[in-house]
């Protein structure tokens, strides 16, 4: 596997189709068919394609990707046209919008409405799962303090861009936030929240930049994700407003996980980015399987997707971020 560019991933685009697509309940797969879009792009999406594509072709297959609303096969055929004044220049930097026009074969997302069969039973949920659900998430935002402030310890010692320093301090108060709510939770339900220990962390770059690519690019941007899902499905208000705020600061978390990944990424050798591919690739393999699992232990009342719905919303990010980042499907 080669991943010959730098991965630049935009966490809050991928989320966005994976929730829009797990909301609408789609069951069956819709036909592939082939049709011509035109729009145009601008803002910080131009810009986004404009430095990470490798030449003009590529842009305008990029940009063609944005228009359409599905699963996009192939880019048969794409005009890329620049404003009044630049028309045969499209992807100059002075342009401020692009128009697009082409032709693409995909397969679209059908927004089918999401109504449980008449019915349908709700699980019978053991109050000491719901107790025990929180002790555990508690105790895992616990750990979460403590990577981030780790984090940000090396990437100073490393003198790392200060922003990416000051992401991780804000990240760790953020954790404090999520675990103090969680450990009330549990502790209300009457559970134990068992503190995190862990053996002191590595200083070797790969080892970091390889922690990074699959506990913060995979895992903590797809319990964004999950965690947006709750906010809009948990059964009490008090928990779909908790839910709410910590899938904000997750998925700032995992865009920053990102961040970070493009800046080490810049510094490993060949051979340490063709491991850090492979290991992202067979994370995000393993999140289908590993997503039934935590759907099935969930009580539904904490607004996880049912074992299904998360794992198609599972292969569905795998996709999308895999295909954002240059991983091999
Ligand atoms: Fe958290
Ligand atoms: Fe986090």
């Amino acid at each position: 596997m080669i991943v010959s560019r730098t991965p630049r991933v935009r966490l809050l685009a991928v989320a966005a189709v994976v929730l829009a697509l797990e909301a609408a309940g789609c069951c069956a797969a819709p036909d592939e068919r082939t049709d011509e879009f035109e729009g145009t792009v601008k803002g910080d999406e131009l810009e986004h394609i404009r430095d990470n594509s490798g030449n003009d072709d590529q842009r305008c297959d990029s940009a063609c990707r944005t228009l359409v609303v599905g699963e996009v096969e192939n880019v048969d055929a794409c005009e890329a046209v620049g404003p009044e004044d630049n028309p045969d220049a499209p992807w100059d930097p002075a342009n401020t919008e692009v128009s697009i026009t082409c032709t693409v074969t995909f397969t679209p997302f059908v927004f089918c409405t999401g109504r449980r069969p008449q019915g349908h039973v709700e699980a019978d949920v053991a109050v000491d799962s719901r107790a025990s659900w929180f002790a555990v998430h508690a105790h895992l935002e616990r750990a979460s303090v403590t990577a981030f402030s780790e984090l940000a310890d090396w990437l100073q010692r490393r003198r790392a861009p200060f922003p990416l320093v000051a992401r991780c301090c804000e990240a760790a108060v953020d954790e404090v936030r999520h675990a103090e709510a969680l450990e009330a939770l549990a502790r209300r339900d009457g559970a134990e929240v068992v503190p995190p220990c862990a053996d002191p962390p590595t200083d070797d770059l790969f080892t970091v930049a390889l922690h990074n690519a699959v506990e913060g690019c995979v895992s903590e941007a797809f319990a964004a994700v999950v965690a947006a899902h709750q906010a809009a499905h948990a059964r009490s208000l008090e928990l779909r407003a908790l839910f709410s705020r910590i899938a904000a600061d997750e998925l700032r978390h995992g865009q920053l996980a990102w961040d970070l990944h493009a800046w080490l990424w810049d510094q490993l050798t060949p051979e340490q980015r063709d491991a850090l591919a492979r290991a992202q690739t067979r994370a995000l393999t393993d999140l289908a399987a590993s997503s039934r699992q935590a759907a099935a232990a969930t009580p539904r009342e904490l607004g996880w997707p049912e074992p299904e719905h998360a794992v198609r919303m599972a292969e569905l990010f795998a996709r999308r971020l895999g295909a954002d980042a240059g991983l091999a499907a």
